[in-house]
């Protein structure tokens, strides 16, 4: 049996904005719906959203999903997390929001957190007139026909949550999970995802200081600012903590907002905001971005 947090089981018995939004005449308001998934895989997700044009904001969210209990428990707190955010807002709200808005998913799970996240983005492309088929992201050749993965999603989901196993592959998209024919491809794509990490922070080190020559430093994307960052921690940070029995894993990444996990001695260590402010936040701001702030969760 899947061990359920308190939460998934309170918006599986009680979901919240089940259901579909009718269209409407009504002046500055547009509907529309994004939808993943199908059910002859076991799982579809379809999002409707309300939308006030004027200001971008999402008034009102509501899902229809087949699926188990993750995906309707996934489905319920997404629409909750959305309700008032602008669209941009929105479009930063990752499969890991959703988990974490549910106290957590079993690992065999996070495919429902995905499927959010992924519908979420859908529904928003649709209404800005971006075909979701042709997104760079998620074209590309099938992988997976069992589940009809594509290589470009799965690279993308490995590196946004750093998957390192086709095991958390198939957790995360089902790739993989039906008759195993695209194993293969999967740990290829696996392997290639690592060889590019390896070479990242020279690579990403260069276009920062060039980036910071300049009067206008070009932004990271959302994926470089991950990757380098859980590159620094492993790197530069996690040995020197680790000598002193310490430890730190990342949690999550918000903007400028970096949220991570003191563990083993520092958890406890009287001095751990000195070791927050300066063996993680200065390390970071140097190594990475000048307005970093991190925060230690619990
Ligand atoms: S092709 Fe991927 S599991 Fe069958």
């Amino acid at each position: 049996m899947w061990d359920y947090t308190e939460k998934v089981l309170e918006h599986f018995y009680n979901p919240q904005n089940q259901g579909a939004i009718a269209d409407t005449d009504e002046p500055g308001i547009a509907i529309v719906y994004g939808e993943v998934g199908s059910i002859a895989c076991g799982d579809a997700l379809r999002l409707h959203l309300k939308i006030e044009i004027e200001s971008d904001r999402i008034l009102d969210s509501r899902f229809q999903t087949f699926g188990c209990t993750s995906a309707i428990a996934s489905s319920s707190a997404l629409t909750e997390l959305i309700k008032g955010l602008t669209l941009d807002e929105a479009l930063n709200i990752s499969n890991h929001d959703i988990a974490n808005f549910l106290g957590g998913l079993p690992e065999a799970k996070m495919h429902c957190s995905v499927m959010g996240q992924e519908a979420l983005e859908a529904a928003i492309f649709k209404y800005r007139g971006i075909e979701v088929e042709v997104h760079e992201e998620d074209e590309g050749a099938l992988v997976c026909t069992c589940f009809g993965v594509s290589d470009n999603r799965i690279r993308r989901v490995v590196i946004e949550n750093n998957l390192t196993t086709v095991e958390q592959v198939t957790n995360y998209v089902k790739a993989g999970g039906g008759c195993g024919s695209c194993l293969v491809d999967i740990e290829d794509i696996l392997a290639a995802v690592a060889e590019e990490r390896a070479a990242m922070p020279a690579k990403l080190a260069a276009e920062i200081a060039i980036a910071q020559e300049t009067t206008q430093p070009r932004a990271l994307t959302n994926v470089q600012k991950i990757t380098l960052i859980q590159q620094v921690l492993s790197e530069e940070v996690r040995p020197v903590l680790m000598a002193d029995g310490g430890d730190v894993e990342l949690y999550d990444v918000d903007g400028d907002r970096v949220q991570v996990l003191l563990k083993g001695a520092c958890g406890s260590c009287e001095s751990s905001t000195a070791t927050l402010k300066i063996a993680i936040e200065a390390r970071l701001r140097e190594r990475v971005l000048p307005n970093l702030v991190v925060e230690a969760v619990s």
